[in-house]
């Protein structure tokens, strides 16, 4: 069965409640009509439960861009998948390398802070098993840096943060995981992926998966990519065989360009 292209636009930290209302309402009517690919916007904690309001009864899905893997009790600042679901979310972001604290090309400089965000697969691989408790559906974010790419590690350093990630699923929560394959030097950069390589990374993530759960769930799950897509290279990444969507950050902020790239998938 061919897999349904997914384009979910992450807002990161843009957009006030006001703002995020408005992108909405517009994005509501342009993408109106369209059933043969999911969309879903991933706005601020704060604006969740707004944005939500705004695109209820249209075909905009709503997601979070992290979570923390606890119900609830003391632990100031984060928020539970159960929370997210209450605002409305049907879908969370983890592992964005933002939230790893890997940070595009200036890794290297900000090398002391790093941890600050102390996100690691491990805690990846936690948040996602108490979003699917929850029924929440996961985009689970992975990627190389430009200094690992350049030292021939790309598909090693994959490999690795997938085996840890996805681990201990059930086939059922394997089967509505979403991954996203996501170079880190490709976010917010302007520098896209070649199609090419972005597909064959894909196709790596896919031969994991299939050593992880089997080759139905393998053939199943989407697998997005991500990194400076924008409506003039989507189709060409999206009609590669293992790209079955798009995660969008800047591109995401304006609705004709995100409509473009969701046109692009179709
Ligand atoms: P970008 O971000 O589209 O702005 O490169 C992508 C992402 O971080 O998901």
């Amino acid at each position: 069965m061919p897999r349904k292209p997914f384009i979910a636009g992450n807002w990161k930290m843009n957009k006030t409640i006001c703002e995020g209302i408005a992108l909405a309402n517009e994005l509501k009517g342009l993408v109106e009509g369209i059933n043969d690919v999911d969309i879903a916007v991933c706005p601020t904690f704060v604006a969740l439960s707004k944005i939500g309001d705004a695109i209820k009864g249209s075909n905009i899905m709503l997601g979070a861009q992290d979570t923390f893997w606890k119900e609830s009790g003391a632990w100031t600042r984060q928020i539970a998948p159960g929370m997210l679901l209450d605002a409305g979310a049907k879908w969370v972001i983890i592992g964005h390398s933002e939230t790893r604290g890997r940070f595009g090309t200036v890794d290297a400089e900000l090398e002391g802070v790093l941890n600050y965000f102390g996100e690691k697969d491990i805690t990846v691989n936690m948040k996602a098993k108490a979003a699917f408790a929850v029924g929440l559906n996961t985009i689970i974010a992975c990627g190389e840096l430009l200094s690992e790419r350049e030292a021939g590690k790309t598909d090693e350093v994959i490999v690795a943060q997938m085996k840890t990630d996805l681990a201990g699923f059930s086939n059922e929560q394997a089967m509505k995981m979403v991954i996203a394959y996501e170079p880190v030097w490709a976010i917010g950069t302007g520098k896209v992926c070649d199609a090419e390589e972005a597909d064959r990374v894909c196709g790596v993530i896919r031969k994991v998966i299939k050593e992880m759960y089997g080759a139905e769930i393998a053939e199943a799950v989407r697998i997005q990519y991500g990194g400076s897509v924008k409506p003039d290279n989507a189709a060409e990444l999206l009609g590669k065989p293992n790209i079955d969507g798009a995660l969008v950050g800047g591109a995401a902020l304006k609705a004709s360009d995100f409509v473009g790239i969701i046109k692009g998938a179709r």
